[in-house]
């Protein structure tokens, strides 16, 4: 993919951190943000897939460098603190904060859920 970057140094370089960005939308958003030009910190849980996910951003840019991966559940509170530090102390900068972690509610037909919540 080509990469559309509006920044001519690393200072001048916008920087996006991403929650859930290992996988589905936060991954997608995390891309996104990369192929404009963006430094980005990716999180989640999971190491491994969070690894494959910042190759896989990393291999569609010109400077992997500029991708980097932080992981930790961020539904604790030092967990965040020291991501957002961690941002910081890598790039000197947040730009965009994406707070994507997260997991979908429960799935059902609407009727069902009026059925459930004892909605007529
Ligand atoms: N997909 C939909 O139709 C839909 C609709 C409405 C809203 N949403 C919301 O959009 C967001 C993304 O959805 P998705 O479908 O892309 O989900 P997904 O494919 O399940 O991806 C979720 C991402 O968040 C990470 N994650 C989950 N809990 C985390 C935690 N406590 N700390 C850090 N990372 C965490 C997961 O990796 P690990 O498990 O390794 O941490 C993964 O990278 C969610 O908040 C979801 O509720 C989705």
């Amino acid at each position: 993919m080509q990469e559309k970057s509006n920044f001519s140094s690393n200072n001048e370089r916008r920087v996006a951190v991403v929650t859930g960005s290992s996988k589905g939308i936060g991954k997608a958003i995390a891309l996104e943000f990369a192929n404009a030009g963006y430094s980005v910190v990716i999180n989640a849980r999971n190491e491994e897939e969070l690894k494959q996910a910042a190759k896989d951003i990393s291999n569609s840019i010109e400077d992997a460098g500029r991708i980097v991966s932080i992981p930790g559940d961020i539904s604790q509170e030092p967990v965040c603190i020291s991501l957002i530090e961690s941002a910081v102390k890598q790039f000197g900068r947040i730009d965009v904060l994406v707070n994507n972690a997260g997991i979908g509610g429960e799935s059902k037909k609407i009727y069902e859920l009026q059925k459930k919540i004892g909605m007529k």
